[in-house]
C-alpha cells in the first residue's frame, strides 16, 4: 500500500514540496485507499504523493493548492497545439451537443482519415483504434496474418504499449526475462535487440525465415532518450524490404510531432505500417493503425473474400468516435495548414540550450539531450564524467542513459522543479508544445538553476 502522505522526511525539497501542496497531500490521503499506490498510471508515481492538477490552459496547469506550473507533460504528449486550444475546445463542445457515440459511420472519421492518409507518408488506409497500446496490438496481428510468420524484432526500451506482446525487454526483464502475469509463450514470439549497432539484426534479418515484423520507436527509445544511431531506420528499411519482413514505425510520439508526416516524412523513410496515438487523435483517446493497402485490405470483408483470406477481425466500442474525431480533426488540420510542429521544435531547441547553459554556469555534471519538440535530463546519478556542454547521449549506451531513471534522485529532481512552477516526466524530461514561449523557457531555466541549487545542498549530485 502507497506510504502516509506526512510520512517524516528530512529532505528541505520534500517538506517544501509539502507544505506547497496540501490539498494533494489530502486528496492522496484519499485516493491511496482506492488505487494501487493511489494512482491510475504508472508514471504518474512519486513519492511521497503526486502531484493533484486542478486545470490546465495554453502551456501551463495549475494545482489543486492554486499553484501554477509550466507543463511538460503535454497530455502525455498528446497536447502538440497545448491545454485547451481554442478551436479544439470548441469543436468538442459542438460535438458533445450533437453526440457522442452514434454506432454508426459519420462524416468526422472520414475527414479524420484523409488528414492521417494526407499527412502521414504509408497512411494509404487506416483503422482507427482507442489508444496506442490497441493500436500496438492490432498493427501485430495484421503483420502475422499478412505474412503468416510469428516472430517480431523489437528493441530494448522501446516502448509500445502495455499489452502482453510488447512489455518483456520494454521497461524491464531487459535481459529475456517473462514478467509477471504474462505468458511465457507469447515473450518467446519476440526477439530483443540492441540498438547500440544494427548489424546484430540486419544479420538475424538475414539468417531468418519466420520473422512477420520489425517495430521499433522512431525516435529510439522512450521519445530519444536513448537515441538510435544515424542511418538506423533507412538501414532497417533496407534489410527488411530485402527479406519480405514488415516495417513497423511506432510514431505514437513522434507522429505530427517531429514533422507533420511524423518521424517518417523527417527521416524520409517511408515504412510498411506505422501505429499513431496521443496526437493524432487532438488530445481526446484514440489511435490508430496505418499503411500500406494491400496489407490494411486484410481488414476488409470485400478484399479478403475476393482474395480468398481469412479477414482479420476488430472490433471496440470507442474506435473513432464522434468526439475524438471532432477533435482529431481539428488538431490535424491546424498540425496540417500551420507551422505548429516547427514552433514547438525551434522552441525546444531554445529550452535545451537554456537547460545546457544553467548546468555548465552552476558546474553540474549532467547532460541534455533530444530532438524535435523533446527534451531528456541526465542526472547522471552514478557520477560519470559529464561535460554539459558537449553531452552525447550516444556515447554512454542504453544501459547507462536508462539506469538514470532509478532511484530516489528523479522524485526530488522533480519536486524541487515543482516548487519552482515547473513539471516534468519522471524520465526526466518532457515534450513541449507550440505554444510554449520565451517567458516559459526563461522561468524553466531559473528554475532549474535553484533545483539544482537545492539538490546540491541535499548532497544530491554526483561526479563533481
Ligand atoms: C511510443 C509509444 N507507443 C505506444 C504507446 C501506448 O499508447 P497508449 O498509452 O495510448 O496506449 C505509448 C504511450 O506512451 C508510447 O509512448
Amino acid at each position: 500500500m502507497a506510504m502516509p502522505a506526512d510520512a517524516p522526511t528530512n529532505s528541505t525539497i520534500v517538506a517544501d514540496y509539502r507544505a506547497r501542496t496540501q490539498a494533494s497531500a489530502a486528496l492522496f490521503e484519499r485516493a491511496r485507499h482506492l488505487f494501487p499506490s493511489g494512482i491510475t498510471h504508472d508514471t504518474r508515481y512519486l513519492d511521497p504523493y503526486p502531484l493533484y492538477v486542478q486545470r490546465a490552459q495554453g502551456a501551463r496547469k495549475w494545482c489543486a493548492d492554486g499553484h501554477d506550473y509550466v507543463d511538460y507533460f503535454g497530455g502525455h504528449g498528446a497536447l502538440l497545439l497545448g491545454h485547451g486550444h481554442p478551436a479544439v475546445v470548441e469543436a468538442v463542445q459542438r460535438q458533445a451537443a450533437i453526440g457522442t457515440h452514434f454506432g454508426a459511420s459519420h462524416e468526422l472519421e472520414v475527414r479524420w482519415a484523409e488528414l492521417v492518409t494526407r499527412l502521414v507518408p504509408c497512411a494509404q488506409k487506416v483503422r482507427f483504434t482507442s489508444s496506442g497500446t490497441e493500436a500496438s496490438h492490432m498493427v501485430l496481428r495484421l503483420a502475422r496474418a499478412f505474412t503468416g510468420k510469428l516472430k517480431i524484432v523489437r528493441f530494448t526500451g522501446h516502448f509500445h504499449g502495455w499489452h502482453d506482446q510488447v512489455v518483456a525487454g520494454a521497461v524491464s526483464h531487459y535481459d529475456g526475462g517473462v514478467p509477471v502475469g504474462v505468458l511465457p509463450s507469447i515473450v518467446d514470439l519476440s526477439i530483443v535487440m540492441p540498438t547500440d549497432d544494427v548489424a546484430p539484426t540486419v544479420k538475424l534479418l538475414e539468417e531468418r525465415d519466420d520473422i512477420a515484423a520489425v517495430i521499433i520507436e522512431a525516435s529510439g527509445a522512450s521519445w530519444g532518450q536513448v537515441p538510435l544511431p544515424p542511418g538506423f531506420i533507412a538501414v532497417l528499411r533496407e534489410a527488411t524490404a530485402r527479406r519480405g519482413v514488415l516495417l513497423i514505425l511506432d510514431e505514437v510520439i513522434t507522429g505530427f510531432r517531429w514533422s507533420p508526416g511524423g518521424a517518417q516524412a523527417a527521416l524520409g523513410v517511408t515504412p510498411d505500417l506505422c501505429i499513431l496515438a496521443k496526437i493524432v487523435a487532438g488530445g481526446l483517446p484514440g489511435g490508430a493503425v496505418a499503411g500500406r493497402r494491400d496489407i490494411m485490405d486484410l481488414l476488409d470483408f470485400a478484399a479478403t473474400r475476393a482474395g480468398k483470406r481469412e479477414k482479420v477481425g476488430h472490433q471496440g466500442t470507442y474506435n473513432a468516435n464522434p468526439l475524438s474525431a471532432a477533435a482529431a480533426v481539428t488538431a490535424l488540420d491546424i498540425v496540417a495548414t500551420t507551422d505548429a510542429c516547427a514552433r514547438a521544435n525551434a522552441t525546444t531547441a531554445r529550452l535545451r540550450d537554456a537547460m545546457r547553459q544553467v548546468l555548465v554556469e552552476e558546474g553540474v555534471p549532467w547532460g541534455v539531450s533530444g530532438e524535435a519538440s523533446a527534451f531528456h535530463i541526465f542526472p547522471n546519478p552514478s557520477g560519470l564524467k559529464v561535460d554539459p556542454a558537449s553531452f552525447e547521449p550516444l556515447k554512454y549506451g542504453f544501459k547507462v542513459l536508462k539506469g538514470a531513471r532509478d532511484g530516489a534522485l528523479i522524485g526530488k529532481l522533480r519536486m524541487a522543479l515543482m516548487n519552482e512552477g515547473v513539471d516534468v516526466m519522471p524520465s526526466p524530461g518532457g515534450l513541449v508544445s507550440a505554444v510554449h514561449d520565451g517567458r516559459d523557457i526563461d522561468h524553466t531555466a531559473e528554475a532549474l538553476r535553484r533545483a539544482v541549487r537545492a539538490l546540491r545542498a541535499e548532497r544530491e549530485i554526483r561526479g563533481l
